[in-house]
């Protein structure tokens, strides 16, 4: 696997490669991450991952200084999956001045997550779209772990017309159902433990629905109660339509519940569609 961190160099590189296909991550690297490295290959001969830990899409409170970076076991994980070519740059190299032209998406960015982390979606499509101006794929994987970050990101790709075909991985999980993330390091052992429960709400909630319950308010209150029960805080437990996640008015329409909520320190955010 080649490691590149100079724009110019990855530009060099690549210029000689066809059918690139890119997955952009922040590192930390897990299964989840390595599942879209794998699928990554169906989609052309070339597979570029890319580390880079955000700033732009951090607020002021969050864990951009604690963000768990582990480059060397990064690279191994990468190099034993088949990746090609690691893009990795500073932020010297991503952002050599400071980034005072943004992608400001549309209304969806301010609810669900957005409503939570102000900017934090306007920090993500301004550095996918720099990083597809890189890389120049043909192809995108990103994760439905983030249904908003995969919605936002597939729907700017459109508007632009960017030559990119953006591909939805399925959400990889720990055998108990815990969705792998990055953040999950933070949690104790205790809260490891108490952690599945986020997705048991949620697979309990699919089942109402598809057994006919279409009071979607009292569902979602429910799960927040139980959540509130056993020592969560939740942002929001929302029941949603898929086409663009405005809030559900029907069982006949395509639904995906998606929720935020904390465990101690941690921020967990799952979802599951119906
Ligand atoms: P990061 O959190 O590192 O995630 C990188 C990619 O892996 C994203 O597309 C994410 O949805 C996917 N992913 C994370 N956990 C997953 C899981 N359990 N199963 C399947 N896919 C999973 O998302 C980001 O980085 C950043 O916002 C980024 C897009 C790189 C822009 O900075």
């Amino acid at each position: 696997m080649k490691v590149i961190s100079n724009i110019a160099t990855l530009r060099q590189e690549l210029s000689q490669r066809r059918q690139i296909v890119f997955v952009p991550t922040m590192g930390n690297l897990h299964a989840g991450h390595i599942s879209l490295m794998e699928q990554a290959r169906a989609h052309g001969d070339t597979v570029v991952a890319s580390i880079f830990v955000n700033r732009l899409q951090f607020g002021p409170n969050e864990d951009f200084d604690t963000y768990p970076r582990t480059f060397q076991a990064d690279c191994d994980k990468l190099t034993n999956a088949g990746v090609d070519v690691l893009f990795a740059p500073s932020e010297q190299d991503l952002y050599p001045e400071p980034q005072e032209y943004f992608v400001e998406p549309p209304a969806i960015q301010n609810v669900l997550d957005g409503e939570f982390r102000p900017g934090h979606f306007r920090g993500v499509a301004t550095v996918v779209s720099k990083l597809f101006n890189c890389v120049q794929p043909q192809a995108a994987l990103f994760g439905k772990k983030d249904y908003q970050q995969l919605m936002i990101l597939r729907n700017m790709t459109r508007q632009m017309a960017l030559p990119i075909k953006i591909i939805g991985g399925e959400t990889v999980r720990a055998e108990d159902g815990l969705a792998l993330s990055s953040r999950n390091g933070y949690l104790s052992a205790a809260e490891r433990a108490e952690a599945p429960r986020l997705y048991r709400c949620l697979q309990n909630m699919r089942a109402a629905l598809l057994a006919g319950e279409d009071d979607f308010t009292r569902l979602e209150r429910n799960a927040i109660d139980e959540l509130a029960a056993h020592g969560w805080q939740s942002d929001y437990i929302a029941i949603r339509q898929q086409a663009d996640l405005a809030p559900a008015r029907s069982l006949n329409t395509p639904l995906v519940i998606l929720a935020a909520s904390r465990l101690g320190g941690t921020r967990l955010i799952d979802n599951i569609e119906i």
